[in-house]
């Protein structure tokens, strides 16, 4: 796993930002179409800020969400709030662009193994994008849960932080062209600093080491680490 370094949070989703953007270009310019599974979180609205206002061929571009909670439109919970506010409101994307996880229906594991599919038809995404809780995990694997291992595409964790979650599992983030992990703050050092020590008991050590970026603060980031 490549680490780069930033300043500050603002200077480490920028540069994510920035690497995600060339990626979708280079996508286009290449196949003609490109796609991104974002996460949600309190980290990513910079980042979806910032990346709004890059150079990117929106039109080209499919946006899907590596993880969602269980709860209402609209509810301030859903990350797809945050998606549209930050990104979605502020670009060219369609709603037809923008593939939300179907958290609102009766029978979710039907509707996780339809976007599984979705996901599938897109396969593999060119970027996704992902960040760091303070207790290791990513996407939604929260620690012990077996959803890690489910060999569905598209699964659903038990109840996490209040929420149950629908998220990809580990087999489409790794098959991802790119992983950009996006990690700031004092409170990820411990395990960003575990994950790079090769501690494989975390759930984001799952994520494939190749291939992967990770854009850390000073903050989130070990001492030793080259700025
Ligand atoms: C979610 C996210 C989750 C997030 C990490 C880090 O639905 O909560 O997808 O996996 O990436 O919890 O969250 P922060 O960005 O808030 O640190």
């Amino acid at each position: 796993m490549e680490v780069r370094v930033a300043d500050d949070p603002h200077a480490a989703a920028s540069a994510a930002a920035a690497l995600i953007a060339r990626r979708l270009r280079d996508a286009v310019r290449r196949r003609g179409r490109a796609s991104i599974a974002v996460s949600g979180g309190s980290t990513p609205g910079v980042m979806f800020d910032v990346l709004s206002t890059l150079d990117v061929p929106w039109a080209a571009v499919t946006v899907f969400q590596v993880d969602e909670r269980i709860a209402p439109d609209g509810d301030p919970d859903r990350n797809a709030v945050q998606l549209h506010d930050h990104l979605v409101a502020a670009t060219p994307l369609r709603p037809a662009q923008v593939r939300l996880m179907p958290v609102t229906v009766a029978r979710l594991p039907a509707a996780a193994e339809r976007y599984g599919k979705l996901v599938a038809a897109a396969a593999p995404l060119d970027v996704v994008h992902l960040g760091m809780g303070d207790d290791g995990h990513t996407a939604s694997w929260p620690p012990g849960d077996p959803v890690i291992d489910s060999p569905r595409a598209v699964d659903l964790c038990a109840e996490y932080n209040g929420r149950r979650r629908m998220t990809l599992t580990p087999g489409p983030v790794n098959a991802a062209r790119l992983r950009v992990l996006l990690v700031a703050g004092a409170a990820k050092r411990p395990m960003l600093e575990r994950l790079l020590a090769g501690d494989r008991t975390l759930p984001v050590a799952r994520v494939r080491r190749s291939g992967t970026v990770i854009f850390a603060d000073v903050a989130a980031a070990p001492p030793l680490l080259p700025r």
